[in-house]
């Protein structure tokens, strides 16, 4: 697939969302939100669900949640235009309260789909629904700030996930805030080091059936950067730490 076809893709699948009655929530929704930004994006943010804002403007991460997202961003030198943000379920459980199993197997269809689409090399994972969605049986407590391989069942077929607290979860807990900035410096590093692993299972896809399959759905390996731009070797060190919080140029998203 190439860009274009990814973001009709991402179209058709939001298209449907918007329509959609799979589920209880359709009931009480405003407006489904399907997600929203790049499809050439190599990064996905994952949340919960919408809002109060996000179900009256149809578009995720728009509140106060999303205002610190969105400096989360900014912190790591990433712009909120050139990653892809999307949540497990795409209509707001009434009340704001957690989504109910089925409802997220319901709704799990049109991520799986997104994510097939997207092909990331990283998700970064926003609160427990969304780490239970892309790293099965981990807890937020001790998974926070730390990267693992994605269950392929995601969609995600050979990406990494760092985990992250909800940003919701910040205004909550105030000790949080400064935790969620901790754990988003990890996310240079993680990107790297996922692109590096595609790049060594594409090499020798045999190793890895699932690495095909991506290849196969043609989304290339990083494509050689410019002469001016350094390429990211490995063992390049990585940003994580920086007093700064700013990324390394190295370590910065390739569509940037
Ligand atoms: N919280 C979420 O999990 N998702 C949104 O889109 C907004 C707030
Ligand atoms: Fe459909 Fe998902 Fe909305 Fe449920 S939450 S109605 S499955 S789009």
């Amino acid at each position: 697939m190439n860009d274009e076809e990814r973001r009709a893709t991402l179209d058709a699948i939001g298209a449907e969302v918007r329509a959609c009655t799979r589920c209880r929530l359709h009931l009480g929704r405003t407006q489904a939100v399907p997600g929203e930004g790049s499809a050439a994006t190599e990064v996905v943010f994952v949340g919960e669900g919408p809002g109060a804002n996000e179900d009256q403007q149809g578009r995720p991460f728009v509140g106060a949640a999303g205002g610190l997202l969105t400096e989360l961003l900014g912190a790591i030198g990433w712009r909120r235009e050139d990653v892809f943000v999307t949540n497990v379920v795409k209509c707001r459980p009434p009340g704001n309260r957690d989504p109910e199993p089925d409802e997220i197997a319901a709704c799990g269809t049109y991520l799986r789909r997104q994510l097939e689409a997207l092909d990331p090399a990283l998700l970064i994972t926003l609160g427990r629904f969304s780490l239970q969605t892309f790293m099965p049986g981990a807890r937020i407590s001790s998974a926070h700030g730390t990267v693992r391989p994605v269950d392929p069942s995601s969609g995600a077929v050979d990406a990494l996930a760092l985990a992250l607290y909800h940003p919701a979860a910040a205004f909550r807990q105030a000790g949080l805030r400064q935790t969620l900035f901790e754990d988003m410096t990890g996310a240079p590093d993680a990107l790297v080091r996922a692109r590096e692993g595609r790049a060594a299972r594409r090499a020798t896809p045999e190793s890895n059936p699932q690495a095909t399959t991506a290849m196969a759905n043609g989304r290339a390996v990083p494509p050689d950067p410019p002469a001016e731009v350094s390429p990211d070797p490995p063992g390049q060190p990585v940003a994580v730490g920086t007093p700064s919080g700013v990324a390394d140029d190295a370590n910065q998203l390739r569509f940037f």
